[in-house]
């Protein structure tokens, strides 16, 4: 039985293709066959956020064709964020990812990679890719007016206000070991304003 398959994805802009095990996750892919170790590995297990890049799998089934950074979160590509070790490789074919290396732009760093160096917000860094990533993503969910379990009830009307509580909520897939994250709350809030 044929247990691998062939398939194509964008990676910070740039077309990967390979011939899979099924089995393989999108963290495996990241880590071990494009040779992008930015995304961590802590838990393997759905727990920790260490491995969270950005997702838009729109064209999911598709070739994976022109490219782009999406490193914004951006609501105009609203990629979702994920715990890749949770993801078959297989099953996002032809999709778009975003990894804590396609956040800068060049040498410039992503407002909110320059704010969490601005606010002291990591110790050992070993969750730092994980938390950007989905800061990110936090901040466009936000500007989107999608709500969170602190937001308060009935439908956003526009942009919903990142206070700590906001941010604190909507990064709580995130775990740091290092109990960084009243730097990583500033630094978020800072990007957001
Ligand atoms: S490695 Fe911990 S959530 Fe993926
Ligand atoms: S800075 Fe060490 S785990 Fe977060």
């Amino acid at each position: 039985m044929n247990t691998s398959t062939a398939l194509s994805l964008r990676i910070n802009g740039e077309l990967f293709s390979a011939v899979l095990d099924h089995r393989t996750t999108l963290l495996d892919l990241l880590r071990e066959h494009a040779g992008l170790t930015g995304a961590k590995k802590g838990c393997d297990h759905g727990q920790c956020g260490a491995c969270t890049v950005l997702l838009d799998d729109r064209r999911r089934g598709e070739t994976a064709g022109e490219g782009g950074r999406h490193g914004d979160g951006g609501q105009a590509g609203a990629p979702r964020r994920v715990n890749s070790c949770l993801v078959l490789a297989v099953s996002v074919a032809g999709a778009r990812v975003t990894t804590v290396e396609g956040l800068a732009d060049g040498d410039r760093p992503h407002p909110l990679q320059q704010a969490f160096v601005d606010h002291d917000a990591f110790q050992c860094g070993f969750c730092t890719p994980g938390q950007l990533c989905s800061g990110v993503a936090v901040i466009a969910e936000a500007r989107a007016g999608r709500p969170s379990a602190a937001s308060p009830p009935g439908v956003p009307d526009g942009p919903v206000e990142l206070t700590a509580a906001e941010v604190r909520e909507r990064m709580s897939g995130n775990l740091c070991r290092c109990g960084a994250y009243a730097h990583i709350v500033d630094a978020v809030q800072e990007v957001a304003r």
